[in-house]
């Protein structure tokens, strides 16, 4: 029987900051969701969770299912009595406990896996993940006794001595449950923080093993944001140097950012300040940037895509988008099809190659094959309550500055005229204009008095 303790019950004080420090995020998502995904790789029986500032706050914040219990530690009088709290809660303590510091968000299930095998082969009272860090910090020290652990002095605790160990605790426990709910509420605060401590047990406990590994950043623990920034990075890293070996060039790696979800295919560019989040789906050799951002979507083989925002969308091949063009949710470019400066689209459709090149919105509308926008023109879908679609058939050409005010539904081969307001539909081959013919009046201008 393996159970899973995650320690969220702590306010963060260095993060300064009115959101609970485990609901921070690293690209993306809450280092608590972090922790939890991890270690829901082992396939725990279940998980406990254990919050307390903010606590609904915390507990609202992950999907519920029926492996996640939530616990309540109040106050919050250190990591030790988030234990005892949990093991005065949950009667039978059996099997093993695995508990977790909800703040070392990069730890990876391999590595826990790992902690399990070492702790169930020497049948240990408590195993703990060690590392040596240059500097450690802010962390507690482990000192060893042979084999075992002896005992773990928290920073604020150490004398100039002990400060000089730099085998750290990385804050990730494996216990034989049975053994630690008999000695659980021995732990006493005397130390300089007068918090409880959890790294108190290893005293108290026989057989205490360190599991020491190489630190590669996945035990970097958050407590301020600067090493909220630092893991960011280490993560993002991490990411994009699976993409690179996987054949994508960054320009300038180091100003992009990509979700772990993201797909990217061979000899893709990205470009500098390029951002790709959520679902997102690249296809071979497209260029994406510079300062682009591109949320949930799907972009074909050989697009360009700069200056440009992208949420939502499907973007096929061969398609040419930016600079400055903002394409919003539900819309479906087909390929070849060109988006141009200051383009909005919004939940549309436009077929193969038509274009949209110059400073036009475009919404709730379906667009024809080789159909051409021009500059300006814009689908007026609001009437202050609902929204209407615009339908404009293939090969028609769309005037300058045209207005159209929806619903409306214009056939194949249509043209309009310039600056035209279109409120009717039109049939195939027609020319749709609406606007006053022009007038020239002349000696319309006053002469001026000759001056002297
Ligand atoms: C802790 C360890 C330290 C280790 C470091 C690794 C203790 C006493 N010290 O120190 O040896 O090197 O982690 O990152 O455990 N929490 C609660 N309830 C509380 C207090 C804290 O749930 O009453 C939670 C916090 O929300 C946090 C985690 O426990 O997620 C760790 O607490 P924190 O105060 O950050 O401990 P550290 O000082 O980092
Ligand atoms: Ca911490």
């Amino acid at each position: 029987m393996l159970s899973v303790a995650i320690l969220a019950a702590g306010k963060g004080t260095r993060m300064e900051s009115s959101i609970p420090k485990v609901l921070h995020k690293i690209s993306g998502k809450s280092l608590l969701q972090r922790v939890i995904n991890s270690c829901d790789k082992l396939n725990p029986d279940q998980i406990f969770v254990i919050t307390g500032h903010k606590s609904k706050e915390v507990q609202d914040s992950i999907p519920h299912n029926k492996k996640i219990h939530f616990v309540i530690q109040e106050p919050q009088l250190g990591t030790g009595h988030a234990i005892q709290t949990l093991c005065n809660q949950v009667k039978t303590n059996e099997g093993k406990l695995l508990v977790l510091n909800g703040d070392v968000p990069l730890i990876k299930p391999e590595t826990l896996k790992r902690l399990l095998n070492l702790h169930d082969s020497n049948n240990a009272d408590v195993s703990l993940i060690t590392t040596k860090k240059k500097n450690p910090y802010g962390y507690g020290r482990v000192f060893l006794k042979g084999n075992f652990i002896e005992r773990i002095v928290e920073e604020k605790d150490c004398n100039n001595q002990e400060q000089l160990n730099l085998l750290i605790n990385a804050g990730i426990y494996c216990f034989n449950w049975g053994n630690l709910s008999k000695i659980i509420s021995n732990l006493q605060n005397n130390n300089k923080q007068k918090e409880i401590y959890l790294t108190d047990t290893v005293a108290l406990l026989e057989n205490s093993l360190s599991l020491e590994i190489e630190d590669n950043g996945e035990l970097q623990g958050i407590n301020n944001r600067i090493q909220l920034s630092k893991c960011e990075e280490l993560f993002q890293n991490l990411i994009k140097e699976k993409h690179m070996l996987n054949g994508v060039t960054f320009i300038n790696k180091t100003s992009c950012s990509i979700s772990e979800e993201a797909e990217i295919g061979k000899d893709v560019i990205i470009e500098a300040n390029t951002h790709i989040r959520g679902c997102t789906k690249i296809f071979n050799n497209c260029i994406i940037g510079p300062n682009t951002f591109i949320e949930n979507s799907n972009v074909g083989f050989h697009c360009e895509i700069s200056n440009s925002t992208v949420y939502d969308s499907q973007i096929m091949d061969h398609i040419k988008i930016g600079p400055y063009s903002h394409i919003r949710p539900k819309s479906k470019i087909s390929s070849y099809s060109k988006i141009g400066n200051f383009v909005e689209i919004k939940n549309s459709q436009l077929e193969e190659e038509s274009k949209v090149n110059h400073l036009s919105y475009i919404g709730d509308s379906i667009i024809g094959r080789s159909t051409n926008i021009g500059a300006g023109t814009i689908t007026a879908n609001f009437d202050g309550q609902k929204k209407y679609q615009t339908k404009i058939g293939r090969n028609s050409s769309i005037g300058a500055n045209t207005v159209f005010v929806a619903p409306i539904n214009l056939g194949e081969s249509v043209t309009t005229g310039a600056g035209s307001v279109i409120t009717k539909d039109s049939k195939d081959n027609s020319l749709a204009i609406s606007r006053t013919k022009q007038v020239n009046i002349d000696n319309w201008k006053k002469k001026k008095p000759l001056s002297n």
